[in-house]
């Protein structure tokens, strides 16, 4: 009998090669689980759903608790809202949580990727400019909504704080554009600086969106816990896995009062898909976020030396860091590299 069980949803495009990558692993770390597989993205439409979330993977979520994806596309002009969107939304997953960390040994394609980063983007995950609401004033003038609420704002920054706080780490800084949104992120960060002084022993400070851009872009090694609404979370996430070496790299947590859904940063990725080309380990370090999540902080300790130790020797390592290894040779010197390892 297995220990957990748990959702797992391979998703489109290079999902289900970074999915199985990701399985393999966590049982040669020695967890047990027992996955609930459904279908969302295109690949549910494929499998004869109507819609491109079926009720089934909400189910599946809400039975299970916990739940893995890989990434889902939506499909363009046909109505559908974003999969990704609706998950967050539908079961009030409103803690986007992404730690962003260097690898020692990255040789990225594009550049040279920065040393000594670890920050951790906390983005609200259910609503701002992302709360799906837009309508046509008139022809040729389009309207989209940003809705910044209190309640959810105190609950994200909140989260940003207790993340601080269970991580040992010592600053959360609150991104936002008030000089221009004066009304919806003047609301966020009166919030903010309300929840911070609950929290006497941990630095805040904030900046403006376009200010950290240019600084992190300097100097991302001096930046911590990151707090910020939706679509600045969605750019920032992208423009900081850049910088350690790629989207391949950087994993997510996605984190309700009641769920918790584990994904990567990137998409699917459809330019690779089907190739076995595809990095795993954006989808393993998703994985160790969930392990430590349901108490298994051993093996996703040991899964995360692993993977690292696999980057940094660099020979067994897939394409986009700079490598010529598949999905699964680099997942089975990920395991090797395990076994090596303290148990
Ligand atoms: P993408 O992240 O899929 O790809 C951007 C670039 O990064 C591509 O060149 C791709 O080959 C590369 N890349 C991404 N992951 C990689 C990996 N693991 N290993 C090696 N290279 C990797 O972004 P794009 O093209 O904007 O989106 C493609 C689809 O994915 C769209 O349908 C989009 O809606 C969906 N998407 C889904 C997400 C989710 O499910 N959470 C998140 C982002 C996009």
């Amino acid at each position: 009998m297995a220990d957990y069980r748990l959702t797992l949803i391979p998703g489109d495009g290079i999902g289900p090669e970074v999915t199985e990558a990701t399985q393999r692993v966590i049982a040669a770390a020695g967890v047990s689980i027992d996955w609930e597989e459904v279908y969302a993205g295109q690949t549910a439409l494929d499998k004869g759903f109507d819609v491109p979330l079926p009720e089934v993977v909400l189910e599946s979520i809400r039975k299970n608790r916990v739940g893995l994806k890989g990434p889902c596309g939506t499909p363009i002009g046909k109505g559908f809202t974003s999969v990704n969107v609706r998950l967050r939304q539908a079961l009030d997953l409103y803690a986007c949580v992404r730690p962003t960390r260097s690898f020692l040994g990255v040789r990225s394609r594009a550049a040279r990727p920065f040393e000594g980063v670890d920050l951790v983007i906390v983005r609200e995950n259910t609503e701002g400019l992302y709360s799906g609401i837009e309508h046509q004033v008139v022809d040729g003038v389009i309207e989209t909504l940003k809705i910044v609420t209190e309640r959810a704002s105190r609950r994200i920054v909140k989260h940003a704080f207790e993340y601080c706080r269970s991580e040992g780490r010592r600053r959360v800084t609150a991104i936002h554009k008030q000089r221009v949104m004066k009304l919806s992120d003047g609301l966020f960060l009166r919030v903010a600086r309300e929840v911070a002084e609950e929290y006497p022993f941990i630095a805040y400070d904030e900046m403006s969106i376009d200010n950290m851009a240019m600084k992190i872009a300097l100097d991302p090694t001096a930046f911590d816990v990151l707090v910020m609404e939706n679509l600045f979370g969605d750019v920032v996430s992208d423009m900081c896995a850049g910088m350690v070496g790629g989207l391949g790299l950087v994993p997510g947590a996605n984190i309700g009062d009641r769920y918790a859904v584990f994904e990567a940063v990137h998409g699917s990725a459809p330019d690779i898909a089907g190739k076995g080309i595809a990095n795993p380990t954006a989808l393993i370090l998703s994985a160790c976020l969930m392990l430590k999540h349901i108490g298994e902080r051993r093996a996703a300790w040991r899964i995360e030396m692993a993977t690292r130790k696999v980057i940094e020797a660099g020979d067994r390592v897939t394409g986009d860091l700079g490598g010529s290894a598949t999905t699964r040779e680099m997942t089975e010197a990920i395991i090797v590299a395990m076994e090596g390892l303290p148990k």
